[in-house]
């Protein structure tokens, strides 16, 4: 393979000539001198070109090069505190290999409507590529957190016969003879085969919600991990996804500070907002949270706040709303375990508290001054009573008989949950849209590119 230098790596070139090859980010020149930041997807690199070193006819030629043309630059590593990295190359020679021509997104703002419209380029550019770069190390660790743990990685199909998350939101499309067919919502119930057969495993992919929500935390498609596990019941659930959560996040500090360092412009804010997630979470019935939100709202009703347009007074028995999940995390630094939702808010599959009938054994995990990351519970295993939650949802039968089939065949108590992989790119990052935390989002408004 052909020797390549990159900048992440300058750090043990230091006093060697090396060999860029990438993008002109961005350049200020000082009549015989200029620096022409080189971005290699690895990092940027200052390149240092003076005109007594490269000769008159270089130094014009570097002039001309536009933002984002491809340049290969060569020169001598040095370090030096005022480049940004630490390191720069005092440059002997540099080639053009592609003229950036008059690229759309100039080092001043633009608002954030045309930087999605031109997303393919925007990439490129600081804050996306250091969010991705802090996406990619959360998927790498989601996937050694599980696989380092026995669980076997379990794809679930996409297209699929039948809703697993409620009706209301299925893309849908025509498959051949056999009728319709929906994008799936969740692959949990197919991660529920997998448990059977494997005892443990995560289901990690592409997940579709056909919702007309335009909310700041609302995709329609997006990225879920999902794991599944036989013998496991709300209590090790709880324990998994604070186990989970501390594993992930803990990942990102150890290996991502500078990308969160750019993220916040070195204020060291993203590093506090993670160490919040590390603690242990609080944990708290659903009746503990309606009464803290009950005596929360009632308090800024009479405060006379005035209160966005959207909002509505949450009461018992319903599910908690954004505004509900924020207000009762901000009163907490570490983040909150809800359990025991009413069944009746909750999905067909979800088992119930025997000794509390009326609730669900399910649980979200809400994050500080954010709300649900993750959504999870303790699945339902008796097949009589299964079969009278497919009916009571309405639900096409036929369409669950393989699903019932589980609990024919050697039924067991059985949990999981899903984490919505942008949402915690978004906590993280401290991103204000979620449309920034995957590369291509698809909103109600948006599917370009
Ligand atoms: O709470 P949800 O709907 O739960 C499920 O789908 C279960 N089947 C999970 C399971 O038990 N295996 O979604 C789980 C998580 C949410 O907590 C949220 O993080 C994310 O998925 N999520 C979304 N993320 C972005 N855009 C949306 N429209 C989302 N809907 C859910
Ligand atoms: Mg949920």
């Amino acid at each position: 393979m052909m020797q390549r230098d990159y900048v992440q790596d300058l750090s043990a070139k230091v006093g060697q000539e090396v060999t860029l090859r990438g993008w002109l980010y961005n350049k200020r020149s000082s009549g015989k001198i200029q620096f022409e930041l080189l971005r290699d997807g690895t990092g940027i690199c200052q390149c240092v070109v003076v005109k007594n070193v490269v000769g008159a006819e270089m130094f014009a030629s570097c002039d001309t090069i536009s933002q984002e043309s491809a340049i290969a630059v060569t020169g001598i590593v040095q370090a030096t505190e005022k480049a940004p990295g630490g390191f720069e190359l005092s440059v002997t020679k540099v080639d053009i290999m592609g003229a950036g021509g008059d690229y759309p997104i100039t080092p001043k703002e633009h608002g954030v409507e045309y930087l999605m419209e031109h997303r393919h380029l925007w990439l490129r550019s600081q804050r996306p590529w250091a969010t991705m770069r802090v996406r990619d190390t959360l998927i790498v660790a989601i996937r050694n957190f599980f696989h380092e743990r026995g669980f076997i990685c379990f794809d679930s199909p996409i297209l699929t016969p039948n809703a697993a998350e409620g009706t209301s939101t299925l893309f849908e499309t025509k498959y051949f003879d056999e009728g319709m067919a929906y994008l799936s919502q969740s692959g949990q119930l197919y991660g529920e085969a997998g448990a059977m057969a494997f005892g443990k495993v995560y289901v990690f992919g592409p997940t579709f919600r056909a919702e007309r929500s335009k909310t700041k935390r609302h995709l329609n498609e997006f990225w879920m991990v999902e794991p599944e596990v036989a013998f496991m019941d709300l209590e090790g659930d709880m324990e998994l996804a604070q186990e989970f959560v501390h594993y992930v996040v803990g990942k990102v500090l150890a290996e991502r500070r500078s990308e969160l360092s750019i993220l916040d412009e070195g204020s060291g804010r993203l590093v506090q907002r993670c160490e919040q997630v590390l603690k242990p979470f609080v944990r708290m019935h659903y009746d503990e949270a309606a009464k803290i939100l009950d005596k929360y709202w009632d308090e800024k009703l009479a405060s006379g706040e005035e209160l966005p347009p959207t909002f509505k007074r949450f009461e018992y028995g319903d599910d908690f709303g954004a505004y509900d999940e924020v207000a009762l995390t901000s009163l907490y630094d570490a983040p909150v375990i809800v359990h025991h939702y009413p069944a009746a808010v909750k999905a067909f599959y979800m088992k119930r508290d025997p000794n509390e009938p009326d609730k669900a054994l399910a649980m979200d995990v809400l994050f500080p001054g954010f709300g649900e990351i993750i959504g999870g519970s303790q699945r339902e295993d008796n097949y009589d009573v299964l079969v009278s939650r497919i009916e009571e949802h309405g639900l096409p039968m036929a369409a669950f008989e393989w699903y019932l089939d589980l609990r024919r065949y050697g039924s067991v108590p059985h949990a999981g949950f899903g984490l919505g992989l942008e949402r915690l790119v978004m906590w993280v990052c401290d991103l204000e849209h979620i449309r920034e935390a995957i590369p291509f989002p698809r909103t109600l408004t948006r599917i370009w590119p």
